[in-house]
């Protein structure tokens, strides 16, 4: 069973109205407000599709969010059962400091085909689709990872890019890659469009590896599928609270590795719309009394594109 194609256009307008939203608040460094104007808009219009949805990937859990938690039903009801994943502001800071790369993101499923991420750290690998997917593993170690991918792509090591978030806790990887005279790519923020970036040649990114956020990880595995590229993550848990949350949500192995088709299965539709702009696409800007937004789409049965809209100022 598939996804209807016209819901791409509904949930490219969500992610747009949501990177509108935003707008306002690029550079007030206010990133709680950025926030909240992304969430209570996406939820809006969530709530206003022929949907009978569910928030897999959130803002937490009912508890600590007020909108958009797991768990929260959306849409009229009326429609097919869909799973849904949610990062109204992806990179919180960029749109707080006036940096690029922040987006607005959400992915849909069929019900049931969608992981329910903790909201914890996970360990990640993403590989593009000329890759083989044997040639590369999170239990592999660095130098054989990247001596896998040059080979299959025939290029020297020194040739190969490696993207990953620039953390104290990232600082071994760093300097095993340095020595193997690798190519970095040192993001501030923002791996789901980090992750991304291995499924297009013109991102020059061979790899993209370590820890950040398990829900940003589900969010790029549902992008990733559809370019057919490898992705691989894996939970870390730094308190009980963090362990008991994921075994209630039904982890029973917590060292578990997932690949991309245990993440997501099946007819996916994911959208990131720039707030600022970014390496996957433009932020929004103001052209003769409209808003104009870029967003990258990705329906897994039907299209890979970047869609424009304009919505005019009210
Ligand atoms: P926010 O948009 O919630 O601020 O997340 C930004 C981000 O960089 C994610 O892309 C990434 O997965 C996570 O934070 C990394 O977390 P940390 O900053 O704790 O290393």
């Amino acid at each position: 069973m598939s996804l209807d194609k016209k819901l791409i256009d509904k949930l490219v307008n969500i992610t747009s109205s949501a990177s509108i939203a935003c707008h306002k608040y690029i550079g007030k460094n206010d990133k709680i407000a950025a926030d909240k104007a992304a969430t209570d808009i996406m939820r809006e219009n969530l709530n206003k599709l022929d949907i009978n949805g569910k928030v897999v990937i959130g803002e937490g859990e009912l508890d600590d969010a007020p909108m958009l938690f797991i768990g929260e039903k959306l849409g009229t009801g009326n429609g097919p059962s869909v799973d849904i994943a949610v990062d109204p502001l992806e990179g919180t800071n960029f749109v707080a400091k006036n940096l690029p790369g922040a987006l607005s993101v959400m992915a849909i499923t069929l019900k049931g085909n969608l992981f329910n991420a903790p909201e914890t750290y996970m360990d990640k690998l993403a590989v593009g689709k000329d890759v083989p997917k044997d040639a590369t593993d999170l239990d592999f170690s660095i130098e054989k990872n990247i001596k896998n991918i040059a080979d299959s792509k025939n290029k020297d090591i020194s040739k190969i890019t490696a993207c990953i978030l620039d953390r104290p806790r990232h600082k071994e990887i760093i300097d095993k890659l340095k020595k193997l005279k690798v190519n970095l790519k040192l993001i501030s923020d923002g791996d789901v469009s980090g992750a991304i970036l291995v499924a297009n040649d013109k991102h020059n990114i061979d790899i993209f590896l370590g820890i950040g956020g398990g829900p940003e990880g589900v969010l790029a595995a549902s992008a990733l599928d559809a370019f057919n590229c490898k992705f691989q993550g894996r939970f870390l848990f730094k308190s009980d609270q963090d362990i008991s949350r994921a075994k209630k949500m039904g982890i029973k192995d917590l060292n578990k590795k997932y690949d991309l088709n245990e993440i997501v299965r099946g007819d996916s539709i994911f959208c990131a719309t720039g707030i600022t702009s970014g390496d996957l696409v433009s932020g929004v800007k103001l052209e003769n009394g409209k808003f104009v937004t870029e967003t990258i789409v990705t329906h897994k049965n039907s299209t890979n594109n970047i869609v424009k809209k304009e919505v005019p100022i009210t």
